[in-house]
């Protein structure tokens, strides 16, 4: 491998989000022409409930997809204190489910429907634990008394650790991870602990979204750190390490939601997203890591095949293009900037 070329089998999302209707057909397309696959975030209004309303999304993207890309959806039921054990199991037995998705109640972007006392969750999370179905975590605590930069580190304390105890067989996925705490969490367990990290994620700290006004295109939950915390998050990100895996959390929503003086939370890096990862691994000296991060420690988690097709990547001399907008009929969806030129293309 030269440093300036790199030939890796072709990535998966391990966590995106693509709304329905108009704002799906407009975003779908941006995934689709770079990963393989993706694990699609339930948190719809009204949210992916049962493996009917499962099936029925599922088949609402396959049939938003161009015709020319290979995209399989991995579908996932959003975790009630009312979801059934057997409905679950059937939706993971018939493959139209890869995992559940657990978002404590009022933690971000429509999760009102989410889980408050974990002891009614137990039934079917003791059936995941004995069926082998992975839990996607949303890692905050919404407790008002807890400041907004330390949800991730309480929720660790206060839910994960006590439920990794009580259910030690039970797969989970922090999902996007954004500090060193919930990076050395990941670390202290050898099994059925993996996590997702964001590309925004490792680009951006909080001054982003602060300094010199409030930039509200780079709000997200969970929200970006402090510095030291990016650090933790790429160096367990380039490290190779099988427990942590990408997870775009690509969330979109229309400028004038975001632009408002109750912006939405979500940033979109669909489309800019792999060359971006080529840019970071490069300048952590870990290009040769890339492969393992993007497109080989997700499905090793998952239990899935790596894909076979491969994608090549090369450094050019002259700046990447990334659509800065992107145009749905309900209106713009702003790109990540990065702040920086991306040198990284396709190879032709
Ligand atoms: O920033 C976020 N946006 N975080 C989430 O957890 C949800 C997502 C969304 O759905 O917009
Ligand atoms: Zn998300």
């Amino acid at each position: 491998m030269s440093s300036n070329r790199i030939t890796i089998h072709r990535p998966d999302d391990w966590h995106l989000h693509l709304r329905d209707g108009d704002m799906l057909r407009a975003v779908l397309p941006e995934t689709s022409a770079h990963f393989a696959r993706a694990i699609i975030m339930p948190n719809l209004v009204p949210p992916v409930l049962t493996k009917a309303d499962a099936l029925a999304y599922r088949n609402r993207i396959v049939a938003a997809l161009p015709a020319e890309h290979d995209f399989s959806p991995l579908m996932t039921l959003y975790l009630t204190e009312g979801t059934d054990p057997d409905d679950v199991e059937a939706a993971y037995k018939e493959g139209v489910i890869s995992a559940l998705k657990l978002y404590p109640a009022g933690a971000t972007t429509n999760s009102a429907s989410g889980v408050r006392d974990f002891d009614r969750a137990m039934p079917v999370l003791e059936r995941m634990a004995a069926l082998g179905i992975p839990l996607c975590v949303h890692g905050e605590v919404t407790d008002p008394d807890i400041d907004i930069f330390d949800r991730e580190a309480v929720f660790i304390d206060r839910i994960l650790a006590p439920l990794r105890k009580r259910l030690p067989e039970l797969r989970l996925i922090m999902e996007h991870i954004t500090t060193q705490d919930g990076v050395e969490f990941v670390k202290s367990n050898d099994t059925n602990v993996g996590a997702t990290i964001t590309t925004h994620h490792l680009i951006i700290n909080r001054n982003a979204i602060l300094v010199g006004g409030i930039h509200p295109h780079m709000y997200c939950l969970p929200v970006a750190k402090r510095e030291k915390h990016r650090l933790a998050l790429r160096e367990a990100a380039t490290s190779g390490d099988a427990r942590f895996f990408l997870g775009t959390d690509s969330a979109p929503h229309t400028d004038d939601r975001k632009e408002s003086a109750c912006g939405c939370a979500g940033i979109f890096t669909a489309n800019n997203t792999v060359q971006l990862l080529a840019h970071v691994f490069e300048e952590e000296s870990a290009l040769d890591k890339l492969e393992a991060f993007a497109s080989l420690n997700g499905p090793a988690f998952y239990g899935l095949p790596v894909n076979d097709a491969k994608i090549t990547l090369e450094k050019r001399d002259v700046p990447a293009s990334f659509a800065d907008k992107i145009n749905t009929k309900d209106g713009l969806v702003t790109v990540f900037n990065p702040g920086f030129d991306v040198y990284w293309h396709y190879a032709e």
